[in-house]
């Protein structure tokens, strides 16, 4: 029988593939496994730690008061970073991706997991207490870091800049819920009736960012200003 010469390349390609797909010293040779032990090292374990003290690229974090919220063993005071807009906003951001549902959104500690059977051996955090509204700026960036109590810590998923940006939301939330009459803008000031400041003074930056109305923007009327922290930004604060 004739073997045609498309069966004869067919034949040949099939047995280079099986002829040179049997060595195995790609797959068999010496190596090791994550997490497998190895009798190289006296310890058992095949790979080795860093030199003490070893310092990453970029890693070695010298600056205490933006890495940890303490200098000397004291929680710092002032932001170590520029408090702006965007770090409130990115705050915002972050602190509704993170705390809201828990801690609620404006920090009453009624977040919808908490209002719907989440219990703990502590409550959630209230943030409008006078002690919260008295502690020091890193108390907020140190219970990110490192948890606080049952709340556990966040300082693996939130990077320290981040930190801070809640942090300086909260302040916000806190504002929101205790701002001092003379700190409300004038159209807030009208709608509860505080006459004797109106119109003098604009609200400070905080107010603008919680949606009381930006400098920017013309006052609304009067009767449009009935805004609460939940209602400002079109319903979505
Ligand atoms: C899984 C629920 C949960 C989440 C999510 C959560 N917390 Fe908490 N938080 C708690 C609980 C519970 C407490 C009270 C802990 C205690 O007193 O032992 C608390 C307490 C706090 C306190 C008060 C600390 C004090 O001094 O009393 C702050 C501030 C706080 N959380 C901030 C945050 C921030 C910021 C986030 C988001 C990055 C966050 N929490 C996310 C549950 C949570």
């Amino acid at each position: 029988m004739k073997i045609s010469a498309l069966a004869k390349i067919s034949l040949a390609l099939a047995a280079t593939t099986i002829l040179t797909g049997c060595h195995t010293d790609m797959w068999v040779q010496p190596k090791v496994k994550s997490q497998e032990k190895s009798k190289f090292f006296a310890d058992g374990k095949n790979t080795r730690m860093p030199v003490e003290g070893t310092v990453p690229v970029g890693g070695a974090k010298l600056d205490d008061a933006y890495y940890t919220g303490y200098v000397d063993g004291k929680l710092v005071k002032e932001f170590p970073v520029p408090v702006t807009k965007e770090l409130i906003r990115r705050g915002q951001e972050r602190y509704r991706i993170f705390c809201t549902h828990c801690h609620g959104e404006i920090g009453d500690g009624k977040g919808m997991i908490a209002q719907r059977g989440f219990t703990l051996a502590q409550p959630v955090g209230n943030y409008h207490t006078d002690r919260l509204r008295e502690m020091p700026i890193g108390h907020f960036y140190d219970v990110i870091n490192r948890g606080y109590g049952t709340m556990y810590p966040f300082g693996a998923r939130i990077k320290p800049e981040d930190r801070w940006a809640i942090a300086a939301y909260i302040r916000v939330l806190q504002f929101s819920q205790h701002a001092p009459l003379e700190d409300l803008d004038q159209p807030v000031r009208q709608k509860l009736g505080v006459t004797t400041a109106q119109a003098t003074k604009q609200g400070p930056l905080f107010t603008e960012v919680a949606g009381f109305g930006a400098a920017t923007q013309p006052a609304p009327a009067p009767q449009d200003t009935t805004m609460t922290m939940n209602e400002a930004e079109g319903g979505r604060l």
